[in-house]
């Protein structure tokens, strides 16, 4: 071999070997890089981390509820956990505010369906841990604020509506979302206390029904085969006008009923437009979740807080269909 070709060889392996340590030193870079994001201190995650917990996951109401927060979230150094049951479930529900607690979470964000939660939230605060019951209240626990309805007010609102728009002349069923939920009862008693008050209106069925649409229909049908003389209902949740509508139209009673129920979620806004649905309560779910992060920041932060901070409340009816599409950037 003469000597060229071996200098030859001898660059070659020179090159080769030097790509590869290269190649080596920059993977050996990549890795580490790794390992610290890995190993990443503290403070790159979320300064707190908050517990989120709602009726029923699977609801476009409580979707909203999410993306209020999910939006609060985003605007704060802050983690959001969300969840609840797919369909309504008291026990899980107060599962997971076991859990959060026990998971030492900075802020619980919890709808408290009944008193079962009063335990719970009081258990949370003496922990140190600040809860915020949102949507419905549980004034006589220990939790630092409320967001949500004045779900007593709303239920006079539609009284006042149904009063108004029934020219004070209807025969009522009622249908609650549930006799032992906190905030169907001061929606029932909000409306009753209006409507007893006018000669011309009786109530002379009510039930409840859990809060999904095809529960609701099923009352609703039995309600009016049992009282043929029933003109009005008044749904006190988010599905209750869609199965009045659906039982009404049932039996061939769709014309002359009058519909009032809660929440302005899409398929109650396509019964307003169709005529079905009489009128909504219209609430702020995504406000809601919002603001709830927003409080709890606050506690957390030692601002001042208020104990109960209420959310806006409307009735819609047909009329006001084209003014809230305009408010919402809507075409008509
Ligand atoms: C109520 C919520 C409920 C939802 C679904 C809303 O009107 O405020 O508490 O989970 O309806 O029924």
């Amino acid at each position: 071999m003469n000597r060229t070709i071996l200098y030859k060889i001898l660059l070659f392996a020179f090159i080769t070997a030097s790509g590869f340590s290269l190649y080596f030193y920059q993977q050996s870079q990549v890795d580490d890089e790794k390992i610290r994001e890995m190993m990443a201190p503290e403070s790159d995650l979320p300064m707190y981390h908050f517990a989120l917990i709602g009726e029923e996951m699977n609801h476009e109401y409580w979707r909203l509820v999410g993306e209020g927060a999910k939006t609060a979230e985003e605007n704060h150094d802050v983690l959001v956990e969300y969840g609840g049951p797919k369909r309504s479930n008291l026990d899980e529900q107060l599962k997971l505010f076991n859990m959060a607690i026990k998971s030492k979470v900075d802020g619980i964000i919890v709808q408290p369906l009944n008193d079962q939660f009063t335990p719970l939230i009081d258990q949370a605060v003496k922990q140190g841990i600040p809860v915020i019951t949102i949507d419905t209240d549980s004034p006589e626990s220990k939790r630092d604020v409320y967001i949500g309805t004045d779900n007593y007010l709303a239920g006079q609102l539609a009284g006042k509506a149904l009063v108004k728009d029934t020219k004070g002349e209807a025969t009522i069923g009622v249908i609650s979302g549930s006799f032992d939920n906190a905030l169907h009862h001061l929606r029932v008693k909000g409306f009753t206390d209006i409507v007893e008050q006018v000669d011309g209106i009786e109530i002379v069925a009510m039930e409840q029904s859990d809060i999904s649409r095809v529960d609701v229909e099923e009352t609703a049908y039995n309600m009016l085969t049992e009282h043929d003389n029933i003109t009005a209902f008044y749904g006190t949740s988010s599905y209750n006008g869609v199965g009045i509508v659906a039982a009404a139209k049932a039996l061939k009673r769709e014309n002359d009923m009058y519909v009032i129920t809660f929440d302005a979620i899409d398929e109650n806004i396509q019964l307003l437009e169709k005529g079905d649905i009489d009128a909504i309560v219209e609430q702020q779910p995504f406000e809601m979740g919002y603001r709830s992060v927003e409080k709890m920041l606050a506690i957390i932060e030692d601002k001042p807080v208020q104990d109960v901070y209420h959310t806006e409340l409307s009735i819609i009816r047909l009329v006001d269909l084209p003014n809230r599409n305009r408010q919402k950037g809507g075409s008509s």
